[in-house]
């Protein structure tokens, strides 16, 4: 089947600036897929592109398998990228009723969809309220709830909970978890890396318009996960050290109350660095795992590239 999303080599400048430099990528059906960044690493320009809102200089894309310049496809694309315009003289469903006749849809089904989306991002109690007195967070649930209007199957969020209080921080969320369980697919952009974790079964980190990582949240994970060795004598530390470096291991080594404590990447697994340092005569106090956040991958991914 196809993906929801594919594109290959991506590029697009702002003058002289690559804003998008040659970026891959696969978005399987039915992924909530997770796009990190620094601020300006390029993810809004990304969306744009792949919503057809901006030409690449280079590059194609497919979005379900069409052309992000075939109506019919997009008429399956849900998006939310900035903050779109509403008229603040009509109601939140006078609006999107409005969205409705534009996207060609009949009267009584367009009122029903706008409906059905005020209700899934809860603004349903203020739905004939003129948009003029929404707060931040109303107009940015509104932008998600246009987004849903169609019922999309494909759902793009440039950092949706941006502006949202806790309350609505949590609610988008849920409404995100609920798209792909009933076998959507989300592309998210966003700065809160708990979000990701939470709800992303893959991520892709960019950082000045190139990818810097690309694939499953948990890999991803995985390969920050570090072991803690801790030796209560620091000359069993020092020899356990140069045993772990001769074994190709890059080891920290710090102190921590009494005992000694050599950090190393865990790649190898527990019982191999156990079965590693017990040939030499070295018994550690403790191993543990630690297991790393997305923030501390992520800082590490983008940090000095
Ligand atoms: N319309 C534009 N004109 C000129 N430069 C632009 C334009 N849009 C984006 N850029 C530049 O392209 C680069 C990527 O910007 P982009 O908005 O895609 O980043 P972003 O990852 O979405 O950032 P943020 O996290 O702040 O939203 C930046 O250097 C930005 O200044
Ligand atoms: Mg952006």
């Amino acid at each position: 089947m196809d993906a929801a999303i594919e594109a290959h080599g991506l590029v697009r400048h702002f003058g002289a600036v690559p804003a998008v430099d040659g970026i891959d990528l696969y978005v399987p059906r039915g992924s909530v897929y997770g796009f990190l960044g620094p601020n300006g690493s390029g993810k809004t320009t990304t969306i744009r592109l792949l919503l057809g809102l901006l030409r690449p200089e280079r590059g194609s894309i497919k979005l379900l398998g069409g052309s992000p310049h075939d109506g019919a496809c997009l008429a399956q694309v849900g998006a939310v990228v900035e903050q779109p315009a509403f008229y603040p003289y009509l109601s939140a469903h006078e609006n999107l009723r409005l969205f409705a006749t534009l996207a060609a849809m009949p009267s009584a089904a367009g009122s029903a969809a706008a409906d059905r989306a005020l209700g899934l991002v809860d603004l349903t109690s203020v739905a004939r309220r003129k948009v003029d007195g929404f707060s931040t967070g109303m107009k940015q649930r509104l932008a998600v709830a246009l987004a849903l209007l169609r019922d999309p199957m494909l759902v793009i969020l440039d950092e949706p909970t941006n502006g949202l209080d806790p309350g609505g921080v949590v609610e988008v969320r849920s409404l995100i978890g609920e798209l792909a369980r009933s076998g959507r697919t989300v592309f998210l952009s966003t700065h809160v890396l708990t979000e990701v974790e939470q709800l992303c079964d893959r991520v892709a980190v960019l950082q000045r318009g190139r990818l810097v990582a690309d694939g499953l949240t948990r890999e991803l994970l995985e390969r920050g996960q570090r072991l803690v060795v801790a030796f209560d004598s620091s000359e069993q530390a020092e020899q356990a050290a140069r045993v772990l470096q001769a074994a190709g291991l890059a080891t920290e080594a710090t102190t921590e109350r009494e005992n000694t404590l050599l950090v190393v990447p865990s790649q190898l697994g527990s019982s191999a660095i156990n079965c590693l340092l017990a040939d030499k005569g070295l018994y550690p106090a403790e191993l543990v795992v630690r297991r790393a956040s997305l923030e501390s991958v992520f800082l590490e991914l983008t940090e000095g590239v």
